[in-house]
C-alpha cells in the first residue's frame, strides 16, 4: 500500500476524489442600510453586510470562480409579526439584494432561502396555532408566493429550509405557472433539529425571537437515517433539483446514503456551528483552521456531495488557487 503513497506526485494520480472551487457556496448574511459590516460574535471572521458592501463580497467570490452564493437577511424587529408578512413584501431585503446582485453579477448563480424564520416574531419557521405548533398547508401556501417573489428578484435556486411536508410540489407548481419553469429548487431534504445552528440563529437574530422553543415537530430527529430516504424519495417525486443534507459532517453518513441511493446531486451544508467549532479551536491554538477545514470539505466530497455550503468558502477557493 506505502508504494501509492511514496511522494506528493504519486499521491496525486492515486487521488480518488478532488475538491473544487466548483463545489463551493457561498453563505452570505445581509442587513440594512449602508456600509455595513457587522461583526458576528459567535462567527469569527464572518460579517453582515448591507447591499452595497454584499457586492463586494459576491464579486470577490465570482472573481475567485466560485459558482454561487446563498442569501440571509436580518430584518429589523419592528418588521418581523406573527405572520412573517415581510416574506411576501417584493420590496424587502433580501429581494432588493437579489436584484441588485443579479444586475451587477448576472453569471452569479443566486441561491434565496425559503422560511418565515427571519420574518416571524416567534422565530418559528411557519405560521404557528393558539398551541404554538406550526401549521404545515398554511404555511407552504406562503411559502410558494416567498419562492416566486425571490425569483422574480433574481433568484436562480430556490432553497426550502422550512421541511413543512409537501413544499417542494407546491413551490414548483407555483413557479410553473408564474413562468418561471426556469428557475431550480435545491430542497433542504434531510435537514435535522440540531444545536448546530446556533451562531446562525445569532447571525439572522431570530435566537431571542425563538426563545426557548425548537423546531423539533418539522426538523427531523438526529437520530434517524432511513427516514431521510423516504425524505428524498418525497422531494424527488415532486420535483426538487437538488438534494441537502443538513448538518454536515456530524450527518456525513446520511450524505453517502442519499449519493449512493439517489442520482439527484447531494449538497451539503457545514453550517454555523461547524465553522464557529474549528474556528474557535484555532483561535485557542489548538488546531490549525485551514487545514482543518480543507480536510473537513474534503470529506464532505468523500462521502459524494456535489456542492458544499460553507462559511470559509472565500478562504477555500484561495487555498484551491494557490496550491492549484
Ligand atoms: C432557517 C435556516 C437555518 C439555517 C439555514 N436556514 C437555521 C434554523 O433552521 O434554525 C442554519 C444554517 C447554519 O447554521 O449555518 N430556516
Amino acid at each position: 500500500m506505502r508504494r501509492r503513497r511514496l511522494n506528493p506526485f504519486i499521491r496525486e494520480l492515486s487521488q480518488e476524489n478532488r475538491l473544487s472551487i466548483k463545489n463551493l457556496i457561498l453563505p452570505l448574511f445581509i442587513v440594512d442600510g449602508e456600509n455595513q459590516q457587522q461583526k458576528i460574535p459567535s462567527m469569527p471572521g464572518i460579517f453582515r453586510y448591507s447591499i452595497d458592501r454584499l457586492l463586494d463580497q459576491c464579486k470577490l467570490a465570482f472573481s475567485l470562480g466560485i459558482p454561487a452564493v446563498a442569501l440571509f437577511p436580518v430584518t429589523p424587529i419592528n418588521k418581523k409579526n406573527n405572520q412573517g408578512s415581510e416574506a411576501l413584501n417584493p420590496d424587502n431585503l433580501v429581494c432588493r439584494a437579489l436584484n441588485k446582485v443579479k444586475l451587477e453579477i448576472p453569471d452569479l448563480l443566486l441561491i434565496a432561502d425559503v422560511a418565515l424564520d427571519p420574518y416571524t416574531s416567534h422565530g418559528q419557521d411557519g405560521l404557528i396555532d393558539e398551541n404554538g405548533y406550526v401549521l404545515n398547508d398554511q404555511t407552504i401556501e406562503i411559502l410558494s408566493k416567498q419562492a416566486v417573489l425571490q425569483s422574480q428578484a433574481g433568484a436562480d435556486i430556490i432553497a426550502p429550509s422550512d421541511m413543512m411536508d409537501g413544499r417542494i410540489g407546491k413551490i414548483r407548481k407555483e413557479l410553473d405557472n408564474a413562468s418561471l419553469e426556469h428557475k431550480l429548487i435545491c430542497a433542504y431534504t434531510a435537514k435535522y433539529a440540531s444545536a448546530f445552528y446556533g451562531p446562525f440563529r445569532d447571525a439572522v437574530g431570530s435566537k431571542d425571537n425563538l426563545g426557548g422553543s425548537n423546531k423539533n415537530n418539522y426538523q427531523m430527529n438526529p437520530a434517524n437515517r432511513k427516514e431521510a430516504i423516504t425524505e428524498a424519495e418525497l422531494d424527488i417525486g415532486e420535483g426538487a433539483d437538488f438534494l441537502m443534507v443538513k448538518p454536515g459532517l456530524p450527518y456525513l453518513d446520511i450524505i453517502y446514503q442519499l449519493a449512493d441511493k439517489f442520482n439527484l446531486p447531494i449538497f451539503a451544508y457545514q453550517v454555523s456551528g461547524e465553522y464557529s467549532c474549528i474556528l474557535a479551536a484555532d483561535n485557542n491554538g489548538w488546531l490549525d483552521a485551514k487545514q482543518v477545514m480543507m480536510e473537513s470539505l474534503m470529506a464532505f466530497r468523500r462521502a459524494g456531495a456535489q456542492a458544499i455550503f460553507t462559511y470559509y468558502a472565500l478562504n477555500a477557493a484561495k487555498i484551491l488557487a494557490e496550491n492549484y
